[in-house]
């Protein structure tokens, strides 16, 4: 993995805008797992660095989170959610059903897919619910696997499953140099 001076950057400018540099330390976690795809040592130890922490303080919060991981993940990111909405709306009958026709294990990575059981999606009254990287799909079902392969993988071929960035636009945030910062 390789740190590039943009992500740098980026980092300075996360870090000014918080009061204390340590505060910045999700943001600078979510913009690694953004632009790298996965925590190294080289990462963890360049944001405890940055941040002035311990590297231990970055590894907790990176195996505590699971939006952040030490592996790569294939380019379609599939998140079912087993939670107990869409469990008995029949997720984990799908998630499995989806991962024996995509040939890559629940909780695996296989070529161009990863596919992961997660907890709660905040969608539960239209269970069950799957994401795929950032689109969510709302009441899938084991019978509609095949039309779901079908569907992401149309539009993946359109690129409207390329994941948007949270960071390549102005950051909002507090400005703590602006004489309306009270803090
Ligand atoms: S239980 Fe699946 S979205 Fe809430």
């Amino acid at each position: 993995m390789k740190i590039t001076p943009e992500i740098e950057k980026k980092c300075d400018e996360l870090m000014g805008q918080y009061p204390k540099k340590k505060s910045a330390a999700m943001m600078m976690m979510h913009l690694i797992q953004e632009k790298c795809g996965y925590f190294d040592d080289e990462a963890i130890l360049f944001v405890a660095g940055k941040l002035g922490v311990e590297p231990i303080e970055i590894y907790g919060m990176l195996t505590f989170y699971p939006m952040f991981t030490q592996k790569p993940r294939g380019r379609i990111h599939i998140k079912v959610c087993r939670t107990l909405s869409c469990a008995l709306a029949g997720s984990v009958e799908f998630g499995r059903e989806l991962a024996e026709k995509l040939n890559c294990p629940v909780g695996s990575t296989s070529g161009i897919y990863t596919i992961e059981f997660v907890e709660c999606l905040g969608n539960c009254a239209k269970a069950a619910n799957v994401q795929v990287n950032d689109r969510l799909f709302e009441g899938v079902s084991r019978e509609g696997v095949e039309d779901f392969i079908t569907k992401i993988k149309t539009l993946d071929a359109s690129g409207d499953l390329e994941p948007k960035s949270a960071f390549d636009k102005p950051q909002g945030g507090i400005d703590v140099n602006s004489p309306a910062y009270k803090g």
